[in-house]
């Protein structure tokens, strides 16, 4: 990870949602960012390059970052007070228990997952983010008209999200947005993205509206 100044903790607090200790029951978004301004949430945002862009360009929407790496919610929390960007809150939790645990239905503008870990060995599958609850935790936390949106670079896996996502039956696919072919390195969606269109490797999209 690129050195940068560390900003000291207690800058970062603002744009910190703790949850560990915090008894299971559906968040107020008004009183998490202050404002009844709409939510979207990205899961499992690596470095933060979406959500840094999103959020600005965007800031009349609240963004929450659900991440399972506590060094990567700092990381991001560092870049996010560096910038002031109000509109931005970051959990360190299981996205999946987090759903299941603190979000409420018909809350959520939209939720964006890309590149999420493929979990290659069987063994090892049961740690995916998408299982039949996670797909229905989101259609449950999306209001109507709301947006799920899934990038991967791993064509099964992105099969099986699609799958997931079919037996869903408030689910329907949505069109993509147009993609621009990238002019430079920050005009890609994701750090993973960057590396993997740069490797030349096939890249699975899918959209889908919450009815
Ligand atoms: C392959 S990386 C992709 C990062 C970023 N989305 C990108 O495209 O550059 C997957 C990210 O999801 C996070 N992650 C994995 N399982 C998660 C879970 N259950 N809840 C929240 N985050 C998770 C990982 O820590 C990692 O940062």
């Amino acid at each position: 990870m690129r050195r940068a100044v560390r900003l000291p903790l207690q800058a970062l607090e603002p744009y910190l949602l703790e949850v560990k200790d915090r008894v299971p029951g559906p968040l107020d978004w008004p009183a998490v960012f202050g404002n009844d301004r709409p939510v979207e949430i990205e899961v499992g945002f690596g470095k933060g390059m979406f959500l840094l862009a999103a959020a600005q360009e965007r800031p009349a929407t609240n963004f929450l970052g659900i991440e399972i790496e506590r060094t990567f919610q700092l990381y991001v929390a560092n870049r996010v007070a560096k910038r002031s960007l109000a509109n931005v809150r970051l959990a360190c939790a299981d996205a999946r228990l987090f759903f299941r645990d603190y979000v409420a239905d018909g809350s959520v503008e939209a939720i964006h997952v890309f590149f999420p870990d493929p979990w290659w060995k069987t063994r090892h599958r049961k740690r995916r983010l998408f299982t039949p609850e996670f797909a229905a935790a989101c259609t449950r936390a999306l209001r109507a008209g709301g947006k799920l949106h899934v990038v991967s670079d791993v064509a099964d896996y992105f099969a099986d999200i699609e799958q997931l996502i079919a037996a869903q039956p408030a689910l329907r696919p949505a069109p993509l947005a147009t993609q621009e072919e990238p002019r430079h390195d920050m005009d890609y969606l994701t750090n993973f993205e960057r590396k993997y269109r740069k490797e030349g490797r096939p890249i699975c999209r899918g959209a889908w509206v919450r009815e």
